[in-house]
């Protein structure tokens, strides 16, 4: 990207290759995830004052072979399969062939696992675990109401709200409101945001707590969450290579599945954010790199 704006400005282009300092890796990329924060990033919103100003290379999910390592890596071996969402809400350059990363910012690709499939999940399943197991602690038994589930983040919390025994009660696309009718939630993952987070305030219980994830909350929503007894949380993602491992369990185990909605090739980075941005997209969309 040299400047913000449309699917447009994202140029297939030759960048140096970078360097892993001490504690990083450097990664041959084989596949990158595309997230709404990288259209949000691209359009100069969201994370893009963190960034840096263009020009940048854009994205964050990555998953790939690692092929150097600095001084002080013990976590992993050149020819491991890695993934991870490295450096967020700085920049990472995920949408390239090569990427240096934190080691502890990267965790093994479970076996049975394709780089595709790991691509998709770093950034969306650390959303949802951090939301529903760091910060509302989801327990057995208790009523999770996932607004948004038919997307990236919404159809992994469910899975990961199930593997924890908890009831989930979702909401699979815009038009489908019926979840919204529901009462006495323990906890409710908002990810589509708008004037439908004043509504989830409603369908908790006293002691209950809002994970506003898409657009955090207004004054209005806060002040509606006071007067319930709600507690309001405003989660940002961020980089966790042992969280990614607990993850990568529940891969491995099979209690938790990426959906694929559709792959593009690096070079076709622009008609992946018009997908993204278009809506309908079930699941993840994923950038395959190619190298010459
Ligand atoms: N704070 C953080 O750290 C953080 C982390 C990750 C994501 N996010 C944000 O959270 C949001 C969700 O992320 P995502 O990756 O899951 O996005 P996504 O893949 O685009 O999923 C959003 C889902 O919400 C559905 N949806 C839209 N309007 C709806 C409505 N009124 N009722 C029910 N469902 C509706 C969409 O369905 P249709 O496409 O069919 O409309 C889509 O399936 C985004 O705004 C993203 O930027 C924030």
């Amino acid at each position: 990207m040299t400047r913000f704006g449309g699917p447009d400005v994202l140029e297939f282009g030759e960048v140096e290759r970078p360097s892993p300092i001490s504690t990083e890796v450097l990664v041959r990329v084989v596949a990158a995830g595309v997230n709404p924060v990288d259209c949000k990033t691209r359009r100069g919103e969201g994370v893009a004052r963190w960034v840096a100003p263009p020009p940048f290379v854009l994205g964050w999910d990555v998953c790939g072979v690692v092929e150097a390592m600095g001084y002080g890596v013990a976590r992993f071996a050149v020819g491991d399969l890695v993934y991870g969402m490295p450096r967020f809400p700085r920049a990472a350059g995920a949408y390239a062939e090569f990427v240096t990363a934190p080691s502890l910012q990267l965790a093994r690709v479970p076996a049975g696992v394709s780089p595709i499939e790991a691509a998709a999940l770093p950034l969306a399943a650390l959303t949802a675990w951090q939301c529903l197991v760091d910060a509302a602690d989801l327990r057995e038994g208790q009523t999770v109401l996932v607004h948004g589930a038919s997307g990236g983040v919404g159809h992994l919390a469910m899975q990961i709200a199930s593997s924890r025994g908890a009831c989930v009660v979702a909401t699979g696309g815009r038009a489908d409101r019926e979840a919204l009718a529901t009462r006495d939630a323990d906890v409710a993952l908002d990810l589509v945001g708008g004037p439908d987070t004043l509504a989830l305030v409603d369908t908790l219980r006293r002691g209950g707590v809002l994970l506003a994830v898409a657009d955090g909350a207004t004054d209005e929503v806060r002040r509606a969450a006071e007067t319930r007894g709600v507690r309001v949380v405003e989660p940002l993602v961020e980089p966790d290579g042992r969280a990614l491992d607990e993850i990568s369990m529940l891969v491995g185990s099979g209690s938790l599945k990426v959906s694929i909605d559709k792959t593009f090739p690096l070079e076709r980075a622009a008609a992946a954010h018009e997908r993204l941005e278009r809506g309908g997209v079930r699941g993840k969309l994923v950038l395959e790199v190619s190298h010459r």
